[in-house]
């Protein structure tokens, strides 16, 4: 019989070898209580937490949390069915109400995470025959979306507005194109020049798909993302988007203006075959979201946090992403594997968390510890922050 997890020996090998150095799990990290959206505790030892993607810090807020526990209350712990049956609930509907307030779109579809939005999405929309053209960086859900679906996949250079071009150009004359962009890149935390890829994808009569998970409340003068920053949300066909970043909770959606969306309910099946998000998580969501309408105070204070530890990281010689912050995320390069788990592991013993991010997650094979920031982490703690890399990085053989 031939073993079948036999595949998976290299990356076991890997992970055994890297263990035998002595550093602690990086992947295994528990948190044992969570204090505040920045702070929690962690082997005993409370943390900074500046590796989760609660941009603006609503999972403790008084607000979302009483409307967490008034629907357990009045509804239930979860729905037990799928959302063409029985699990449709008022706050379902609620959410997706808030949700195209928050856009101002006509159309909104809630999924229960973000990943079955674009697997769902996209292997709905685009078909047999139908064409996918798709930045290489993609997200693994987008990747996913596109196998799901029978589509040709055709990618293209990060970012390369030419490379995107291009290919859009070979596609047969008559076939059904969609362009899948994201607006900021989770991995180097760069954002997509929108504007021009979206004007040559319509050009060359493409429907164009955006995934703002990680612009979502934050970037754009109303939050709606880096669509919406550079002036061509109203070109975008589908927006996607997850609760499970700056709304602080978890699920998925699509937004769209696109008369015959509503179809998408029948046929879309990571929307049909699934259990549908519990009660307390639409009613915490709607109230999230609605409280993101009116966060500028916050997006401008996250904007601080962001410029400050970029630059302070910049100052201590650390490698980053970006030469300049473009998102909430900042991305600090390891020379490898070994020296990225070592400063994850001093920055620990600092008391703070960043988020560890490998191949094949990351662009290029780097490794990376990926940075992303709070609107509720406070000007001090980003100078903490900066002296614990400081000290960290000295220990690790980095700085
Ligand atoms: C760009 C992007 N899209 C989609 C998702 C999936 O979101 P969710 O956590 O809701 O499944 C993520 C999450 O990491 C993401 O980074």
């Amino acid at each position: 019989m031939e073993d079948l997890f036999s595949k998976f020996d290299p990356l076991i090998k890997q992970r055994t070898d890297l263990l035998a150095t002595g550093v602690t799990d990086p992947f295994s990290l528990v948190m044992e209580r969570v204090l505040s959206p920045t702070v929690a505790v962690c082997n005993g030892k409370e943390t900074i937490l500046l590796g989760t993607y609660n941009y603006i810090g609503m999972t403790f807020d008084p607000d979302v949390i009483a409307a967490g526990e008034q629907a357990l209350e009045d509804f239930g712990t979860g729905t037990t069915g799928s959302r063409v049956l029985n699990g449709t609930y008022a706050g379902h509907r609620a959410v997706e109400e808030a949700l195209k307030q928050f856009y101002a779109m006509d159309y909104a579809m809630v999924f229960s995470t973000g990943y079955q939005a674009n697997l769902g999405i996209i292997s709905t929309v685009a078909g047999k025959g139908d064409y996918i053209v798709l930045d290489i960086d993609s997200h693994a859900s987008i990747w996913d979306g596109c196998k799901l679906g029978d589509a040709e996949v055709v990618p293209f250079k990060h970012n390369d507005i030419e490379a995107m071009e291009k290919r859009l150009k070979r596609i047969p004359e008559g076939a059904g194109k969609l362009v899948i962009l994201e607006g900021v890149y989770s991995m180097l935390g760069d954002i997509a020049p929108l504007k021009e890829m979206i004007r040559i994808a319509k050009a060359n009569g493409a429907m164009v798909l955006v995934d703002e998970a990680h612009s979502m409340g934050f970037i754009g003068p109303n939050g709606r993302g880096v669509a919406e920053d550079q002036g061509v949300l109203d070109q975008v066909d589908f927006v996607i988007g997850t609760f499970s970043k700056s709304v602080g909770t978890v699920g998925g959606f699509c937004v769209s203006n696109h008369p015959k969306f509503e179809i998408l309910r029948l046929v879309c099946r990571p929307y049909v075959f699934t259990a549908s998000l519990p009660p307390s998580v639409v009613a915490t969501a709607a109230t999230s979201i609605r409280k993101l309408m009116h966060a500028g105070n916050k997006r401008a204070h996250l904007w601080e946090n962001s410029r400050v530890l970029h630059q302070g990281l910049r100052d201590l010689g650390f490698q980053l992403g970006t030469s300049e912050p473009q998102s909430a995320i900042i991305a600090v390069i390891m020379p490898d594997l070994e020296h990225g788990a070592g400063m994850w592991e001093a920055l620990l013993h600092e008391g703070l968390y960043v988020n560890l991010a490998r191949p094949p997650a990351t662009p290029a094979g780097m490794t990376l510890l990926r940075c992303s920031l709070c609107a509720e982490h406070s000007a001090e703690q980003v100078q903490t922050i900066i002296g614990m890399f400081e000290r960290a990085g000295k220990a690790a053989g980095i700085l």
